[in-house]
């Protein structure tokens, strides 16, 4: 399907299943997929690894400051799939643990950090045909952004999810402690001072709790069918 070389953005609550759609999507139309979420979950690994994050989940502010610039946080696209690397060492695996999870909403939300992110994220979407996910892509990184959609799923639904991708990469955790560790995060993106989570005015609402993901593909079809204004039916891969 010819559709126009935009920015897409996708935002939402944690685990509505943002970066598979996306990721999706991105394979369907040949878009290059980015996780803004794993540049704070890269930014919160270093600041654990350094000696800067506090058990209460703050940080030593002015030693992080000083630490970003150094920084060499970046996407590679390997074999598909795009991975976050930290000078040559993929990261990828080491950010996507509870325990970073659970830093990487505090430390986004320090204006500092924003503002180191949100400088890599153009710098990565500049060449356009870009699909991204997170949580103020629609509201404040691009917010031209040409489709915007905001994906939500009963919280229940979300727990159930996150937690099973948890158990099956081997952690030791419970459906209850990842109920509450997303409940935080999602009251703690959507309540800080900068860039709060919400849904931009003119972004689509996806709901995807009874959804499978061909339905969700299918969704993506229609609204850019009708956005594009493009009447021809092309078949989906799958
Ligand atoms: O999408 P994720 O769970 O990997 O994101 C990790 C954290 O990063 C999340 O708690 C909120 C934050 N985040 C953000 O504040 N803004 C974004 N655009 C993406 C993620």
């Amino acid at each position: 399907m010819n559709i126009p070389d935009i920015i897409i953005a996708v935002d939402g609550y944690s685990s509505t299943g943002k970066s598979t759609f996306a990721k999706m999507v991105a394979r369907e139309f040949d878009f290059l997929y980015l996780d803004s979420g794993a540049m704070y979950r890269g930014v919160a690994f270093c600041a654990m690894e350094a000696g800067l994050a506090r058990e209460d989940a703050t940080f030593d502010e002015p030693a992080l400051k000083a630490l970003l610039p150094s920084l060499d946080l970046h996407f590679r696209r390997t074999d598909g799939a795009t991975k976050l690397y930290l000078g040559e060492r993929c990261i990828e695996t080491e950010i996507r643990t509870l325990n970073v999870s659970n830093y990487a909403s505090p430390v986004s939300a320090l204006p500092f950090v924003r503002h180191f992110v949100d400088d890599r994220l153009h710098a990565f979407a500049a060449d356009g045909r870009v699909i991204m996910d997170g949580r103020d892509i629609g509201t404040t990184v691009f917010p031209d952004a040409q489709v915007k959609i905001f994906m939500t799923a009963e919280p229940a639904e979300r727990a159930r999810r996150r937690y099973e991708e948890l158990i099956a990469k081997g952690e030791n955790v419970t459906l209850e402690e990842v109920g509450k560790s997303l409940a935080e995060r999602d009251y703690r993106d959507s309540h800080r001072e900068t860039s709060p989570l919400r849904r931009a005015d003119d972004a689509y609402v996806l709901d995807n709790t009874h959804m499978t993901l061909h339905e969700e593909l299918v969704w993506m079809l229609g609204l850019l069918q009708g956005k594009f204004g493009l009447l021809e039916s092309p078949g989906l891969s799958w």
